[in-house]
């Protein structure tokens, strides 16, 4: 069995690039649509039901794109209405990303002691935590609501300064108590593009060294799994077409999101679309 539909891939704004990229090497067959609702940015800062509200006309949007599959690939959606949203777009299978997260950080970490970096809608949520511990029950999670780097990494400010200066803030708490993490969990697509500063912030903090993981590589694996299982592996010799949709400013997407994708996005490429119902 196969099927060529799209796979649709869906994030609060451009940070979902990070999972699209690594679904676009692991799965270079596969037609993957992206939307980015980028005029309602940031998810983290809201409440769980207006999160699900916007991540559920979202997602039924990327539906009317006959998709296959959907991805969340937002930390913050994928943590609060997941349950929701699978329920909502039923019987279409739906991945989010804190399982594969949650798993990178269990197997990387020695020690047991993982740090998650996420939303404060996300760390709120504590599905991380409920994640981490299904994996291993004697874990010892902290969490980090660090929702500037949403806005730095939006911005393009993934170094220097201001991105150096976010992250001591935000991470000394995490190294100041008992339970200093081996691993940190980027909790949030929009985050790796932060691994440099945040990696080397934390390296100054600890003499023990850490790891950063991040749910892409696991997510794509986990959905390469999941099209097999389901028997929905595209079937085509070429490569696959990726598309791209944002509620706001198809520019500002282009521009921003190439430095997520790690190729140059064409401003011609994105299409802007108004995803509220009626
Ligand atoms: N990229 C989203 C996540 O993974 C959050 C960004 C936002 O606050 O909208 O959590």
């Amino acid at each position: 069995m196969s099927d060529n539909r799209p796979i649709g891939v869906f994030d609060s704004g451009i940070g979902g690039i990070t999972v699209l990229k690594a679904l676009r090497q692991r799965l270079p067959h596969e037609d993957l649509v992206y939307l980015g609702d980028t005029a309602r940015l940031p998810y983290g800062t809201k409440s769980a039901e207006t999160v699900t509200a916007y991540a559920t006309q979202a997602t039924r949007y990327l539906m009317r794109h006959d998709i296959k599959m959907a991805v969340i690939a937002c930390n913050t959606a994928a943590s609060v209405a997941l349950d929701p949203l699978a329920a909502a777009l039923a019987p279409l299978p739906v991945v989010g990303v804190v399982g594969p997260g949650a798993e990178a950080g269990v197997k990387a970490s020695k020690s047991g002691r993982i740090g998650v970096l996420a939303t404060e809608a996300t760390v709120r949520g504590g599905a991380y935590v409920r994640a981490i511990h299904a994996l291993d029950r004697d874990a010892r999670v902290t969490q980090a609501p660090c929702g500037l780097f949403v806005t730095l990494a939006e911005e393009g400010w993934v170094t220097g300064d201001v991105a150096e200066a976010a992250a001591r803030r935000y991470l000394a708490p995490l190294f100041k108590g008992r339970n200093v993490p081996d691993t940190l969990v980027l909790g949030c697509t929009h985050f790796p593009v932060l691994a440099r500063v945040i990696g080397r912030v934390a390296g100054t903090m600890t003499s023990g060294g850490v790891k950063l993981v991040d749910s892409a590589a696991t997510t794509a694996r986990f959905v390469e799994k999941e099209l097999a299982a389901k028997g929905l592996a595209a079937k085509r010799r070429g490569k696959g077409k990726t598309r791209f949709m944002a509620t706001d400013s198809p520019e500002r997407f282009a521009r921003v999101g190439g430095i997520f994708f790690g190729e140059t996005i064409a401003k011609k490429d994105v299409e802007l679309v108004d995803i509220r119902p009626g």
